[in-house]
């Protein structure tokens, strides 16, 4: 057994084995130095290549040469169960753990902590830092009649993840999505619909049907003045709350939603809480322009009212407009976030709230989160933009896309005519279909979470399912390997308890102990998530653990080795990467794949 360490605040070495090591370290460091166990716990880094750890010494502000601080942590060292060595190099001390006793304790932490929690997610990894804390996030947010477009796409897939995230970080998570289903298009269709509207197109595909009916009236309206004219004064009684101008407007919002929970589910995205904009209330776009006038932060420039954010660099040219721009006194896009942040402070009382929305729109955010500030709510500092990038060239191979299921429905062609090529494994596939949607989702969803959100990226079918390099094919298919070496090899299954496994075969094999080090990063690796709001770095860490398996194959054998005790050592370790791969993937709101 090792020995035991004094617990650091903030350290919980139940959830996250390297915080044991980090603290043996950090123990020796403080006993040699003038540094208490906190300040040198906090210096303790990851190494580069084949370093485990490192500490820069400059960052103590010690009085002395480096060197002789670094003699006296070297002259006292002994190795013991948790570090093995220390060496320095310039600035640095370099540390390396015990392998046996990192890998022992980092595979019976996996196997411990990897039964799925009430959300569906591996308990490996996560924490419990946002205990008792409510965050709203909210996401996808297509809207209705219009175009899904791949900005809605990103938004999907980046706010399925960051709920996954909280959730796994202890947060009560209500996952929204804030439907566009409001405005003065509402108007337009509703006059188009006479016409062109078909209940039965309608009931077959809201979706699709909608939009087909919006852009003909759009188009009748750009030669007709009086289109326009029609569709206002229906988007007003609408807004007025008449019954009869609501009754369809209803049935379409509910179709389309119907719909949309379909293609959701294929995306393995779930929601909540299906809010909108017709649902801010009005009383509450009022309630804020009473409180906007009371304190003063109203003006009038050039006719109309304005909040002036000059001063924030927030709309020295584009001024602000609140709250009633149009003469017939609808409500705008910006009146109802407002309203509808008020709102749901009020319903929810949130902690935090998301809004994962295109970086197109940060002056849109930047300005309504100001104007709240403003009004002195004390929540409005807990608004958060998680924004992204533009993505360019999606279209299918038919032509442009429009909708979501189209995505979805040429991500699974594509791969399904990729897959035939290999026609003897094709036809070993049960669920070919399946299958190949599955992977296709994961393509889109990896190239999408591959890279920092801010960054723009052209989409290519090609590359994102292609099985070379890093894809969410690739993914798949490391998950799926994995996941065979328990058919392959019945006769080791079912493995004995953890502690009837000797793992120390697996510490002096190069390979083992880096795949057992990998494992171990991940309850950091989601702890830095958290804090960046980037999925990349799942991203990679999947990435990195596959490559490492994959490595470690020719040489970290199971099928052939002859001594069963070190074959079921292999086979625990294998268990334990696979698991953690897939609770990686399932983070990222992927299904990971048995067999393909
Ligand atoms: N429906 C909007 C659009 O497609 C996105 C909504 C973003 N969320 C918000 N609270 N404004 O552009």
């Amino acid at each position: 057994m090792a020995s035991t360490l004094p617990l650091v605040p903030d350290t919980d070495p139940s959830t996250c084995v390297f915080d044991s090591f980090r603290t043996a370290i950090a123990k020796r460091v403080s006993e040699a130095l003038p540094v208490t166990l906190e300040q040198a716990y906090s210096g303790v880094d990851y190494g580069k290549k084949g370093v485990d750890f490192t500490i820069a010494l400059p960052r103590f502000k010690l009085p002395g040469k480096i060197d002789e601080l670094a003699g006296k942590v070297l002259s006292k060292f002994e190795p013991d169960d948790w570090v093995a060595s220390v060496t320095h190099d310039k600035a640095f001390l370099h540390f390396q753990l015990n392998s046996e006793t990192l890998v022992r304790r980092v595979l019976d932490q996996v196997h411990a902590r990897i039964h799925l929690t009430e959300s569906k997610l591996p308990e490996y990894g996560t924490n419990t830092s946002g205990k008792g804390k409510k965050v709203i996030i909210e996401y996808s947010s297509p809207n209705i009649a219009k175009s899904f477009h791949v900005g809605h796409l990103r938004s999907t897939i980046i706010g399925a993840f960051l709920s996954n995230l909280y959730e796994s970080c202890g947060w009560d998570v209500v996952r929204m999505n804030y439907l566009g289903d409001w405005g003065t298009q509402f108007g337009l269709i509703a006059t188009g619909f006479e016409k062109y509207g078909s209940r039965e197109e309608l009931e077959k595909d809201a979706i699709k049907h909608l939009f087909d009916v919006y852009v003909k009236v759009n188009k009748e309206a750009e030669g007709d003045s009086n289109v326009k004219v029609e569709a206002a004064k229906w988007f007003k009684q609408m807004e007025d709350g008449e019954e009869a101008a609501l009754t369809n407007w209803r049935v379409w919002r509910e179709l389309s939603i119907k719909k949309y929970e379909e293609q959701y589910e294929r995306l393995n995205v779930k929601f909540d809480v299906y809010n909108g904009e017709s649902m801010v209330g009005k009383e509450w776009q009022d309630k804020a322009l009473d409180r906007l006038n009371e304190m003063g932060l109203i003006s009038d420039a050039e006719g109309a009212k304005i909040v002036d954010l000059a001063k924030w660099k927030l709309g020295s040219a584009v001024r602000y407009i609140y709250p009633h721009p149009r003469t017939d006194g609808t409500s705008i896009y910006l009146t109802r976030d407002i309203g509808g942040a008020i709102e749901r402070y009020e319903k929810y009382n949130f902690d935090k709230m998301i809004y994962v929305v295109s970086s197109q729109q940060d002056l849109h955010l930047a300005q309504f989160f100001k104007v709240l500030e403003l009004m002195d709510f004390p929540w409005a500092k807990n608004l958060l933009h998680v924004n992204y990038g533009l993505v360019q060239g999606m279209s299918t191979r038919k032509g442009t896309v429009v909708f979501l299921d189209q995505i979805i429905k040429e991500a699974a062609g594509v791969m399904y005519d990729q897959m035939k090529q290999n026609e003897e494994k094709f036809a070993a596939v049960e669920d070919p279909e399946t299958v190949s949607r599955e992977i296709g989702i994961t393509g889109v969803k990896i190239q999408d979470m591959a890279a920092k959100r801010i960054n723009n990226y052209t989409f290519n079918w090609d590359r994102m399912l292609s099985f070379e390099g890093d894809t969410g094919p690739y993914l798949q298919y490391a998950h799926v390997r994995l996941a065979s070496i328990g058919r392959k090899n019945p006769e080791l299954l079912p493995l004995p308890s953890p502690g009837q496994i000797n793992t120390n075969s697996l510490a002096a094999m190069q390979h083992a102990r880096d795949i057992a080090f990998l494992l171990g990063t991940y309850p950091d690796v989601i702890k830095v998530a958290l804090k960046t709001h980037e999925a990349s770095g799942i991203v990679t860490f999947a990435f990195r653990l596959s490559h490492a398996i994959s490595s470690a194959w020719e040489t970290v054998i199971v099928k052939g080795e002859e001594d069963l005790e070190k074959a079921r050592a292999r086979m625990f370790l294998y268990e334990c990467a696979r698991d953690v791969l897939a609770a990686a993937m399932r983070l990222l709101s992927i299904r990971p794949l048995e067999r393909m």
